[in-house]
């Protein structure tokens, strides 16, 4: 039975219900695995992210140049709550889904102009430092970062 359409297509009521449950499988994930993470990665919060912006503009060295006109200290305080809003999209929170647009079009071509191709590098550099950083990391650890930080992350990328 068709129950909706999505872009022209036709949705079964089979796949409305999957979509659901791997809605409900990411939000668990990242509320199980990733904020437990998170939360021991941010034992000592300057450190993660002094260690973040350095392997970042490692990758980036023309980013060197943006971020040294930045507060760093007030910066790594943002971007900490920059990953919960990522966390909680990825839970379905509406506040998070609110704050992520706002983001993104913060960062858009319209405001700090920062190019969609380095949100690849931005993610890598997270899990580079969870890998460092958490003492309890493991592959399996990694990769729920990686799937809970994808939706945002795409988000924020389709607002440029
Ligand atoms: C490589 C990609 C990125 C670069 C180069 C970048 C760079 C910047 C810069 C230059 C600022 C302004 C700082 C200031 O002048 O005070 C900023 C602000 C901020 N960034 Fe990013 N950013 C990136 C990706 C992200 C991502 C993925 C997030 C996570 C959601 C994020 C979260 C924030 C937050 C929360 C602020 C504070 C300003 C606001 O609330 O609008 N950034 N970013």
């Amino acid at each position: 039975m068709t129950v909706s359409s999505f872009e022209g297509e036709s949705v079964s009521a089979q796949e409305v219900a999957l979509t659901a449950r791997m809605e409900r499988l990411l939000c668990l994930v990242s509320q199980a695995v990733v904020r437990p993470s998170f939360d021991r990665c941010c034992e000592d919060m300057n450190q993660f992210f002094d260690s973040f912006y350095f392997l970042l503009c490692e990758k980036e060295p023309h980013l060197v140049a943006l971020f040294a006109q930045v507060d760093m200290k007030r910066q790594n305080q943002l971007v900490r709550s920059g990953v919960e809003h990522l966390l909680g999209y990825a839970e379905g929170t509406l506040e998070a889904k609110a704050e992520l647009r706002r983001l993104g079009e913060s960062h858009s071509r319209q405001g700090l102009q920062i190019d969609p191709k380095l949100y690849e590098s931005w993610v890598d550099t997270i899990i580079e430092c969870v890998r460092e950083h958490d003492p309890q990391s493991t592959e399996m650890v990694e990769t729920a970062w990686s799937e809970v930080l994808a939706p945002g992350i795409e988000l924020m990328k389709s607002l440029y």
